[in-house]
């Protein structure tokens, strides 16, 4: 196994669609443990086949609570409802978080990594990260659902908002929802 590079954003393969698989081999066996990897050593919930720079509808899901990692062919979102505002990140934009739309839970299908097909109903993180791993294979980032008036903001290490109050040391930094606007997000991302 080996990890790979991940690419970020704005990395034109992370705007293309990713093309269906149509043999489950070796090959595309490696490529999914590399990911598993890759998505591991840089502690993400999930990576899709586009952000190693592969065009193939592969995505690997790791919920934190879960020892094993998923592994899904072929992803298709076949129903989803309810609405929720979640906290999200994207290991193609490293540092970042947003507030997103998502559903509350979704059905899907996929072939799991031994060609067998899996049809079943996701809430909570694993529905948010399907949906998220989903939309990379179809060009989609994270960026496309940001909750109305929201911004990317960013954040530490472990995840921790960097607001300017918190910086500088002051009580109640905690409360503030204060929030830096990153420089360097193409202002089509923002938008889109
Ligand atoms: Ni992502």
């Amino acid at each position: 196994m080996a990890i790979r590079e991940i690419l970020a954003i704005p990395h034109p393969i992370l705007r293309q669609r990713a093309r269906k698989v149509r043999r489950v081999d070796k090959r595309l066996l490696r490529l999914a443990h590399d990911m598993v990897e890759t998505m591991r050593e840089a502690g993400g919930v999930g990576l899709a086949a586009n952000q190693v720079g592969e065009l193939r509808r592969l995505v690997v899901i790791q919920i934190p609570e879960e020892e094993e990692a998923r592994i899904y062919i072929n992803p298709e979102i076949l129903k989803r409802g309810g609405e929720r505002e979640v906290e999200e990140g994207c290991l193609s934009h490293a540092g970042y978080r947003a507030m997103v739309n998502r559903s509350e839970w979704i059905r899907f299908g996929a072939l799991d990594h031994t060609e067998k097909v899996v049809k079943m109903k996701a809430e909570d993180l694993l529905a948010q990260a399907m949906e998220h791993e989903i939309d990379h294979l179809n060009g989609i980032l994270y960026l496309d659902h940001l909750v109305e008036h929201s911004k990317p903001y960013r954040v530490d290490e472990n995840g921790e908002p960097l607001d300017q109050e918190h910086e500088a040391g002051e009580e109640g930094a905690a409360a503030s929802s204060e929030l830096l606007v990153p420089e360097d997000v193409p202002a089509s991302l923002k938008i889109r």
